[in-house]
């Protein structure tokens, strides 16, 4: 069934000499580039491999290019860098906010008042009331003093008189500082408590010196900035873009959703979340769940009175093969089917958005279940082609066999186990 599907498209492997986006998807080397440094977004793309799509498929130097999981703003940074202009969508509330500081032109006397303002609010000289936020953990995320320090240089911040631009700055430093100052560590699907080889105790002074890092790297980063930002940018699912975007109006698409892997953004995202304020409560956090694209268990799993009709045969068969497998948990082929229907989706509002000829790239991972691979990559594409898309290339980045348990139990299937851009045009 892989065979006859992959069949019927061109797939580029890493080994093959056509391969052009060889080992792009790992973001590493930006993280020290401007603005790309002012948060640590793991999941981030490279800008390299936006230019090169961009380049490739973008046929003249103009137009819009959307982004609907814009995460931490890469795609828009580098359609800027290249002079086209930027739409996006983030259901996130803590990304949207990274992204808007990020996607914005600071004039020189912003640059000024930030500079003086980020000196101003390190200084803490005396204590504040502070409360921390509902979150079940917070008072186990830092050490008493680093706690305490923190809190009041937010307190400084929130208080101060500062533009609104010079605060959102300002605040997005401080939450940047966050998970290197705290007892925990984003891992897996959330946070897991650090473990040091050797006992190491953070200190105020780790906690200033870090915050004063990257106060200096965004100084740095808008004062020296070469990018005339133009993005139009939606904190709100995706799933609505179409109230947002006129049909026709996109040249390419650019997006990595979140893969079929459980991953729940909120989660791994949560020490943001709660103490940057854009979650106050259990409640929020829910909500905030049942919006975002359903590839975790935390999501709205209910199946009843869904059309699952979209599902196309081998999708069905191999949902199917689940039911004899046994699986971590129950709920898992519900979320595979919702997962794939709001895929479909977003790739019907997709179809609808671009100009004719436009095109779409999606760089997506696939997963397994129970030893049963899903070729997330070949099931989008063949859904993509059956709304009218033509489905250029299935380019194969690099192959993710996790562990030797996985690695046992798909070793027919393994190759299958990969993350890849598939590249779509109108
Ligand atoms: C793989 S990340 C994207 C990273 C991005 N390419 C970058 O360079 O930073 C996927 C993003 O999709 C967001 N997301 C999940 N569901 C969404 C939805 N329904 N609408 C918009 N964004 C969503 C998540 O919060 C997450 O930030």
């Amino acid at each position: 069934m892989y065979r006859e599907l992959e069949q019927k498209f061109k797939v580029i492997y890493p080994e093959s000499e056509n391969a052009t986006y060889s080992s792009l998807l790992n973001y590493s080397d930006d993280l020290n580039r401007p603005r790309q440094r002012w948060y640590r977004y793991k999941e981030g793309f490279s800008l390299e491999l936006v230019r090169k799509l961009i380049n490739e498929y973008n046929k003249n130097n103009k137009g819009t290019i959307m982004d609907p999981f814009l995460g931490s703003g890469s795609t828009i940074i580098a359609a800027n860098q290249l002079g086209l202009n930027g739409i996006g969508f983030e259901v996130n509330p803590f990304s949207y906010f990274l992204s808007k500081c990020k996607l914005q032109n600071y004039s020189t006397e912003i640059a000024l008042e930030f500079k003086n303002a980020s000196q101003e609010v390190l200084n803490v000289e005396y204590e504040r009331d502070y409360k921390l936020p509902a979150l079940s953990i917070s008072k186990n995320v830092f050490n008493p003093d680093v706690e305490n320090y923190l809190m009041n240089v937010k307190e400084n911040i929130l208080e101060g008189k500062y533009s609104d631009e010079v605060k959102n700055l300002l605040i997005l430093g401080w939450i940047s500082s966050i998970e290197p100052l705290s007892n925990y560590r984003k891992g897996g699907n959330g946070l897991k408590k650090r473990k040091y080889v050797k006992p190491r105790i953070i200190t105020v002074n780790d906690a200033r010196s870090e915050l004063h890092t990257f106060y200096t790297n965004i100084f740095d980063d808008i004062a020296t900035n070469d990018i005339t930002f133009k993005a139009q940018i939606f904190n709100d699912s995706c799933m609505n873009a179409r109230d947002y975007v006129e049909d026709g109006s996109v040249s390419g698409i650019i997006f990595s959703p979140p893969y079929a892997n459980c991953f729940d953004y909120t989660e791994i995202y949560k020490l943001e979340l709660w103490f940057g304020g854009f979650v106050n409560s259990y409640e929020d956090l829910k909500k905030l769940r049942k919006k975002s694209l359903r590839s975790h268990l935390n999501g709205e799993l209910n199946l009843e009175n869904v059309d699952t009709t979209k599902l196309s045969e081998s999708t069905q068969e191999l949902l199917n093969s689940l039911a004899t497998k046994k699986l971590w948990d129950k709920r898992i082929p519900a979320m595979l089917q919702l997962y794939y229907l709001d895929m479909f989706k977003v790739i019907d509002q997709s179809y609808a958005v671009l100009e004719d000829n436009g095109f779409c790239a999606i760089v997506v991972g696939n997963s397994s279940y129970g030893g049963v691979v899903f070729p997330t990559d070949l099931i989008l594409a063949e859904y993509a082609q059956k709304i009218g898309f033509k489905v250029d290339k299935i380019e194969v980045d690099r192959y993710i066999i996790t562990s030797s348990q996985q690695y046992e139990s798909t070793k027919e299937y393994g190759k299958y186990l990969r993350e890849s851009v598939v590249c779509l045009i109108k």
